[in-house]
This record gives C-alpha cells, structure tokens and sequence, in this order.
C-alpha cells in the first residue's frame, strides 16, 4: 500500500452556521480536498448547497474543491459549479443518460471530470467513459446523508474498478461511512482518495481525527 492517498473532508458534517471557519479548520487539519456535496431533493432524498456557496467558500482556500454532485439532471448546471471554483466535478452514471457529454463538457471547462456509482450500479457501467474521466467516486452508502455505516460489499467493485483503471491518469474514491478502522481495508482494495465527513468533524480535533486515518494507513503499509 505504497499509494500516497488523499483525504477529502466532506463538509456535509462541517456546522454550515460556521462554514468558512470549518474549511479553514480542516485545511489546517491537512486535508486534500474539499468535499462539498450537493444535493437536489429528487437525485437523493436532501438538499444542500447550489454554485453561489461554492463561488463564497472559494476565497477562503487554495485547496481543490472536489463537487460531488448528486442531482439530476447535472448538465446544466456544469457551467456554473466550474465558474463557481469547483475544482473536480463529479456527476453520477444514474443521472446522466448523455454521460459522455456531460464529462467532455466538464473537461471543455478546464476542470477535472468525475463520475460517480452508487452501490447498486456495477463497475462497468462506466467502461466507454473511462478515456474521459479523471476521478471515479465509489459511493459506499447510499448518497443523501452523513454518518451511515459503509456497505461491505463495495470493496469487490473497488477492486474491480482498480483493475480497469490500470496504468491510467485516474483517481480512485471513496465516499460514505469511511472511519479509522475501515480506511486501511478500502485503500487495500485499492482507493487512493478517502471522503470523509463524520469521521472528520466529531469531536472537534480534526487534526487528531485526519492523522488518526494517516496514521492507520502507515501501519498497514
Ligand atoms: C453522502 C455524501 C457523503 C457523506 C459522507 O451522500 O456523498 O460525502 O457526507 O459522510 P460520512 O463520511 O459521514 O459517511
Ligand atoms: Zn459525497
């Protein structure tokens, strides 16, 4: 497990009355990325924030924001979450009949392409789109909520999805009850970003939560 990986909090268990000072906190903390989730109330059963949130938050950290969007439909709305700041736009295969073109259009705008699986979806769904695509986000809980318990099951189509990404540019995540003590076993099956909110945000040490996972990953590398 010699991967360096790269944890993304998501700000989905951040407290939103303080939201800037949060993000402050966790780059502090020594995070990647910042995860930031959206949701649409028909995608998933929540809502979130929309592109305005993002273009304010973008003042307050150089770090990358990693948009996972679960709304459908995504298309469009592309352009304004690229101009918003967002860094990696993430869109899911469930959503998306025109996937290929929503991922082109994202790349036309300068950012990097995500797509993203929920648990029922199989790896190859997203077989034609791998030339296009710069992450794949593995969803580990069915998307909506913080805090659920990761789906076991998921590790084989990380595997799976290791292997059909081979030698390529693209970066494997994983998003959805990630924790100290599973985060070894899921980059093992090969993740090389971890999402994680509310093993980030408890408690109030993030620095101490980030290097807890750090740390369980060095021991098992
Ligand atoms: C769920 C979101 C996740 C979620 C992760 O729909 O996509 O990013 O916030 O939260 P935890 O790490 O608490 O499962
Ligand atoms: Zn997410």
């Amino acid at each position: 497990m010699s991967r360096s990986v790269k944890i993304a909090p998501s700000i989905l268990s951040a407290d939103f009355s303080r939201l800037g000072e949060e993000i402050t906190a966790i780059e502090a903390a020594g995070c990647d990325y910042i995860h930031v989730d959206v949701m649409d109330g028909h995608f998933v059963p929540n809502l979130t924030l929309g592109a305005p949130v993002i273009s304010s938050l973008r003042k307050i950290t150089k770090l990358p924001f990693d948009v996972h969007l679960m709304i459908d439909p995504a298309q469009p709305y592309l352009e304004s979450f690229a101009n918003a700041g967002a860094d990696i736009i993430t869109v899911h295969v469930e959503a998306d009949v025109h996937l290929d073109r929503s991922l082109q259009l994202i790349r036309s705008l300068g950012k990097k392409a995500g797509v993203s699986l929920n648990p029922s979806t199989p790896a190859h769904t997203i077989e034609c789109v791998l030339d296009k695509v710069d992450l794949i986000l593995v969803m580990s809980v069915n998307p909506g909520f913080g805090g659920q318990f990761f789906i076991e099951n998921q590790l084989d189509k990380i595997r799976t999805l290791r292997e059909m990404i081979g030698s390529r540019p693209i970066e494997l995540e994983v998003d959805g009850g990630v924790k100290v003590d599973n985060a070894a076993r899921i980059v093992e099956a090969g993740a090389d970003v971890l999402v994680a909110g509310s093993a980030v945000f408890s408690g109030g040490d993030y620095a101490g939560n980030i290097s807890a996972i750090r740390d369980q990953l060095s021991r098992h590398s």
